[in-house]
């Protein structure tokens, strides 16, 4: 099921999601849902909170054709180091690019769909997307990372559009 994405300046994206306690059929669902959703929009990441759903879940496939799904639950950083700048978008902030300074290089820790444990070291688009996707899960855009000036000129744009 195609799930409708929350669009900046949405406040329920700023929400803070919880753990994910168990990985029962009910998140198994809403993973097979967000793929569906994120493959359709198509995109390279989605978050649970950009789709209304406030508990720490990603997916991920930064595969040219769409085979390398990735979905992490309750992921966590545990080792980040080096610096790289890169042209981000967002499905919640549409037709809008910007370069973001991220690690270079993490380590993160997660469950997968099954609710095993495994740990990912990732560099580049793939690590700059995990880096992105679990800033949602904290209430955190990309946009965030700009200047204060880009903020208020992107804010205007997308009031106008709105109207
Ligand atoms: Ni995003």
């Amino acid at each position: 099921m195609i799930l409708p994405i929350l669009h900046y300046p949405d406040k329920r994206l700023r929400t803070k999601a919880v753990a994910v306690p168990v990985v029962d059929d009910a998140i198994k669902t809403l993973v097979s849902d967000m793929f569906e959703t994120m493959y359709e929009a198509p995109g390279i990441g989605l978050a649970a909170t950009q789709v209304d759903h406030h508990i720490r879940l990603i997916v991920i496939d930064t595969s040219e054709d769409k085979s390398q799904p990735l979905c992490l639950i309750n992921p966590e950083i545990i080792e980040k180091d080096g610096e790289l700048e890169w042209d981000e978008g967002c499905l919640s902030v549409p037709n809008y690019y910007e370069c973001v300074t991220r690690a270079n290089h993490i380590k993160v820790k997660a469950l997968n769909e099954k609710g095993e444990e495994f740990e990912l070291e990732a560099e580049e688009i793939l690590g700059v997307c995990i880096q992105h996707e679990i800033d949602h899960l904290d209430g955190i855009l990309f946009v965030d990372h700009l200047s204060k000036l880009k903020q208020r000129r992107l804010l205007e744009k997308t009031r106008k559009a709105q109207k």
